[in-house]
């Protein structure tokens, strides 16, 4: 095959495997052939509310006629409104009486950037605890602190990133404690943690890690970073994952969800603690881009959907059907050994490698595959009766390619 003339991503480009779109609709892409593929993962789990999602779309095009562009320094209705009905979704009251404050991205990369950024400046502290098993983005910063196979062939880059070890081998913090002393706790300036894990596997730290964490956080005066990249907007179940653990976080990292993919765009919760601190400092971040109106449109649309209590009905039910398939794929099948799963996101874990990509793609299902694990995140759209079809159509590829 010849390679296109411009790159795939995380690919070997020659033999890459690549689907040819005509379009989508709902929770399906429509390839070139007419064939219709369901968006098992919502595309890169950003999808969250399908392809063709009305109140996200309205809005758009409403703020492509009113105002598409913004300079950084704008103050304009749109912003202000988004940002107070985040920081309402967010619900993380501050000592202080406020509820924090936010920073605009382009890209979850940018998020995780920016904030570790501010973590750095606001300590003045250099390290940052990270685990091995996570994917923070692929700019320099976020890279650093990244530690699957992503960024092997840049390891150069991860100075100033000391791992800690995964939450099931270290239910307790004890080996984290002792690298945080080892380490020097006033050298560190943060852990960042996905809160639940993505194509890692859906990791769900256990609550006696997370206690751990944030007494170790609170002794040694290390912020707390939740990456929500991916499990943000209510791809877990509750808006955020961290809403699962009563966590208080002192930085939340936003993206993909935030504007169901619509628009390339990001954010950063900071605490009243941290925000405060650029009352009169100088806050030295900043994008050209920063608060673009449509990822703002977007984002409104996005909130008024998780807002809205018949769609967050649906959306529950929907997720009780995903887990009961889950459950019902593990018991049809031996080489499926169990899964995670939270909210609208799982890991299926097999016994040996899962069937090929292809496989799953010629019977109508686009996934995402991880070592010897299938990851799944339909989109909040679709109805439990497409996604049971869609999880018959997964048992036939389990049954034709490794029974
Ligand atoms: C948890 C997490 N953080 C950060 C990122 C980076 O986001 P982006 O690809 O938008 O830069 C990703 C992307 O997959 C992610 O899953």
């Amino acid at each position: 095959m010849v390679p296109e003339e411009y790159f795939l991503t995380w690919n070997q480009q020659v033999g890459a495997v690549t689907m040819a779109v005509a379009g989508a609709e709902g929770d399906e892409f429509v390839l070139e052939n007419g064939k219709r593929v369901y968006d098992f993962t919502s595309t890169s789990f950003q999808t969250s509310f399908g392809h063709t999602c009305e109140p996200i779309r309205s809005r758009i095009h409403q703020q492509l006629d009113a105002m598409p562009i913004a300079s950084p320094k704008a103050i304009f209705g749109l912003k202000q409104q988004v940002s107070s009905d985040l920081l309402d979704v967010l619900d993380l009251p501050q000592v202080e009486g406020g509820r924090g404050k936010i920073f605009y991205t382009v890209s979850g990369s940018e998020a995780v950037e920016n904030a570790l950024k501010i973590a750095r400046h606001f300590t003045g502290r250099q390290i940052v605890l990270a685990r091995k098993a996570s994917y923070h983005g692929a700019s320099l910063g976020a890279m650093s602190v990244s530690g699957d196979w992503r960024s092997d062939p840049h390891v150069n880059f991860s100075a100033g990133t000391v791992r800690i070890p995964e939450p099931h081998d270290d239910p307790l913090g004890l080996a984290t404690a002792d690298i945080i002393r080892e380490t020097g706790g006033e050298k560190i300036a943060a852990i960042i943690v996905e809160t639940i894990s993505g194509v890692n596997g859906v990791a769900i730290p256990p609550l006696s890690w997370w206690e751990a964490i944030g007494k170790l956080c609170r002794e040694h005066r290390i912020l707390l970073i939740c990456d929500e990249v991916l499990s943000g907007f209510g791809r877990t179940g509750p808006a955020f994952a961290f809403q699962h653990f009563d966590l208080h976080p002192d930085l939340v990292c936003m993206s993909k969800g935030i504007t169901g993919g619509y628009v390339p765009f990001g954010a950063v919760w900071v605490s009243d603690r941290i925000g405060e601190q650029y009352n009169d400092d100088v806050l030295a971040c900043g994008l050209t881009n920063y608060g673009h109106p449509l990822g703002l449109a977007a984002l409104a649309g996005v909130l008024s959907l998780l807002r809205d209590p018949e769609f967050c009905v649906k959306k529950q039910t929907l997720e009780t059907r995903f887990c009961g398939l889950l459950g019902e794929l593990v018991e049809q099948h031996q080489c499926v050994k169990g899964f995670r799963n939270r909210g609208l996101l799982a890991a299926i874990d097999f016994d040996r490698s899962p069937p090929a990509w292809q496989a799953f793609l010629d019977a109508g299902l686009y996934v995402v595959l991880r070592d010897h694990m299938l990851i799944l995140a339909p989109p909040f759209i679709s109805t439990s009766a497409r996604l049971a079809e869609a999880f018959q159509a997964l048992s036939k590829v389990v049954k034709d390619s490794l029974e």
